[in-house]
């Protein structure tokens, strides 16, 4: 089949690429011109794992394109994707001017049948805006609106869009439904989950809202262990055997960060508002959260007494979580800003976001960036773990000047931190 992907970003890139693997056409269609002239030489715009060698394999069998040209690409399209991204507004909402924008173009420049299918996370409803908004901009053009939301983690997004949980899709008709079972016909029908269009728009948001709250959950329980004297790991651990829990997203942090948590769960609060509904559990995960980074800020200053002014902290890590370039919202960075605001010199490491940082990070003075995480803990007063990338664990931190760590990541085994004579501060237990 013949499909377009409006979006050449995280979600837009992985679905096209994936759709082109599974034996599709595909044509992927970006406003930023800099974006395609890179794809269209092969190169792959952000850091994903596996990205590169699938995009050769299928350009290879010429399964796919990159232009932005949307008049061309969507000529022979029997679905288009909307893969763009819907950033939160200043009110807290989603602000959906790109998917709106890319809804009316798609009317504007089609010329025949179209499946026209949300991937960026959205609002309940918004299914129905964009139904509207495409007869009124084309009269003539035959058309179904459909929403089928992305579940994809960077870091592992191939292997998520390959190998998913379940697969949503909300949709009207039988025609929308022969049409995803075509596109998805490599995977057993069982993972297809059809639903209504708003509950396909809600469950997005109500998953990573759940999500949400396990992270805050277990954060919370580590602030408990680390007062009554109780193992984070182990309880994390323990509980997690329980199959009505589940073992993962128990990993106590920094708070959640990236490109959707914080966004999605404000906007959700925001439909339950718009409709007078209250969702009191996501608000105080919300403020929970906002909470966790300034008591980050504050366990690393005790360290010194609560001065870190003209200290010199090494900090590894800036990406919102390991095996991505993506620093938005990310823990790591507001809790460099808030450090630097408090006098401290920051030299930073990422293995794959230091680019993206430096750009986030340019008004400040007192900060460094280092390719090398050695080079970044030279004559550093302390180690400040904020990324969870696995690498970390092979450095050798007696290469370090200090013996201070605070390890916001619980990378390390507390015990033998402190047997091979470091001071060892992390998450959820007591100091060494
Ligand atoms: N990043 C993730 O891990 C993830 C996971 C699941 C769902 N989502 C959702 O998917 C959506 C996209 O997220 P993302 O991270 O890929 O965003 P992104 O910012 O990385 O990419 C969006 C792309 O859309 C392009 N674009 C915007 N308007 C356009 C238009 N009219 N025509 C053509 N191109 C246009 C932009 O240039 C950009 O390259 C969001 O709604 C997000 O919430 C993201």
């Amino acid at each position: 089949m013949k499909i377009t992907v409006i979006g050449s970003g995280y979600v837009g890139l992985v679905s096209g690429i994936c759709f082109a693997k599974l034996g599709h056409d595909v044509a992927c269609i970006d406003k930023d011109s800099a974006k395609i002239s890179k794809l269209n030489s092969g190169v792959i715009p952000i850091f994903e794992p596996g990205l590169k060698e699938l995009l050769d394999e299928v350009s290879t069998a010429k399964k796919i394109s990159f232009s932005t040209d949307l008049r061309q690409g969507l000529q022979g399209a029997q679905a288009v994707f909307i893969a763009v991204g819907t950033p939160q507004d200043s009110d807290g909402s989603a602000d959906l001017s790109y998917v709106l924008a890319a809804a009316k173009e798609i009317a504007e420049l089609s010329d025949s049948a179209k499946l026209i299918v949300t991937k960026s996370t959205v609002p309940a409803g918004t299914g129905a805006k964009i139904k509207k908004l495409i007869a009124a901009t084309n009269p003539k053009i035959n058309f179904s609106v459909a929403s089928n939301p992305e579940f994809l983690r960077e870091g592992a997004a191939i292997d998520d869009f390959m190998n998913p949980d379940r697969i949503v899709i909300g949709c009207e008709d039988q025609n929308s439904r022969k049409i995803f079972a075509e596109i998805y016909q490599k995977f057993s029908p069982e993972k297809l989950i059809f639903t209504d269009i708003v509950t396909a728009e809600l469950i997005k948001y109500a998953a990573n809202s759940f999500l949400a709250a396990k992270i805050s959950f277990i954060n919370e329980m580590a602030d408990l262990c680390e007062i009554v004297g109780g193992n984070i790991k182990q309880l994390s651990h323990a509980i997690g055997l329980d199959s009505r829990i589940g073992e993962k997203f128990l990993n106590p942090g920094p708070g959640f960060g990236g490109s959707c948590f914080p966004k999605d769960i404000m906007a959700i609060l925001n439909i339950a508002k718009e409709n007078n509904v209250e969702l009191s559990l996501i608000d105080s995960v919300v403020s929970s959260n906002k909470h966790r980074q300034i008591k980050m800020v504050e366990k690393i200053s005790d360290v010194f007494g609560g001065e870190i002014s003209g200290k010199k902290i090494a900090l590894l890590g800036l990406a919102f979580k390991a095996n991505t370039d993506d620093i938005r919202y990310s823990p790591a960075i507001t809790i460099t800003k808030k450090l630097l605001e408090k006098g401290a010199k920051i030299s930073a490491h990422d293995f794959e976001a230091i680019e993206n940082s430096r750009r986030e990070l340019a008004e400040f003075k007192n900060i460094s960036f280092h390719e090398d995480a050695y080079e970044a803990m030279k004559d550093a007063d302390l180690i400040v773990i904020a990324t969870e990338w696995k690498k970390y664990r092979e450095l050798d931190f007696s290469r370090s000047g200090t013996k201070k760590i605070v390890d916001l990541r619980n990378l390390f085994d507390a015990e033998e931190m402190q047997k091979n004579g470091f001071e060892y501060f992390y998450i959820g237990g007591k100091s060494c």
